[in-house]
């Protein structure tokens, strides 16, 4: 089961890989466990986290990669299941939010879904689950 893209909302973009193609999900299936955190290209073009759940479903979530502190960009460390930022060593739960500052915020969210078969983001402008608020990046 892969979320399906409900007819690319306002600013829908495809994810895009290290090359500039486009992420299909059959591929990024393959080289992708679940449980993993991986980035791709995406809205803007920030690097985003895409996420297979335990299940080895693709997660209706994203997570940007800037960290909220001051922009660096926030590897996944699966060993200790945290985003640990490597400039002021804020660190993020799997989810983004934050478990140790300086970082203000949680990582920003954004849609994901299968649109025929290619991977695509979408700007979350709903309130952020995390938090009960409104996303502070839109
Ligand atoms: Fe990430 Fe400062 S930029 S902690």
């Amino acid at each position: 089961f892969y979320p399906k893209a409900t007819g690319g909302g306002a600013g829908a973009i495809q994810a895009l890989d290290a090359l500039g193609g486009p992420v299909t999900t059959e591929s990024w299936f393959k080289n992708h466990r679940a449980k993993s955190r991986d980035l791709v290209q995406g809205i803007k073009g920030d690097p985003t986290y895409l996420i297979v759940n335990e299940e080895n479903t693709l997660n209706s979530y994203g997570l940007n990669a800037v960290c909220t502190h001051l922009g660096c960009v926030v590897p996944w460390d699966g060993q200790d299941n945290k985003f640990k930022c490597p400039c002021h060593g804020s660190q993020y739960a799997a989810d983004g939010h934050v478990v140790r500052g300086p970082a203000p915020r949680p990582l920003a969210l954004a849609h994901v879904a299968d649109a025929e078969g290619k991977i695509q983001l979408s700007p979350w402008t709903e309130t952020d689950f995390r938090t009960g608020e409104k996303p502070w990046w839109a």
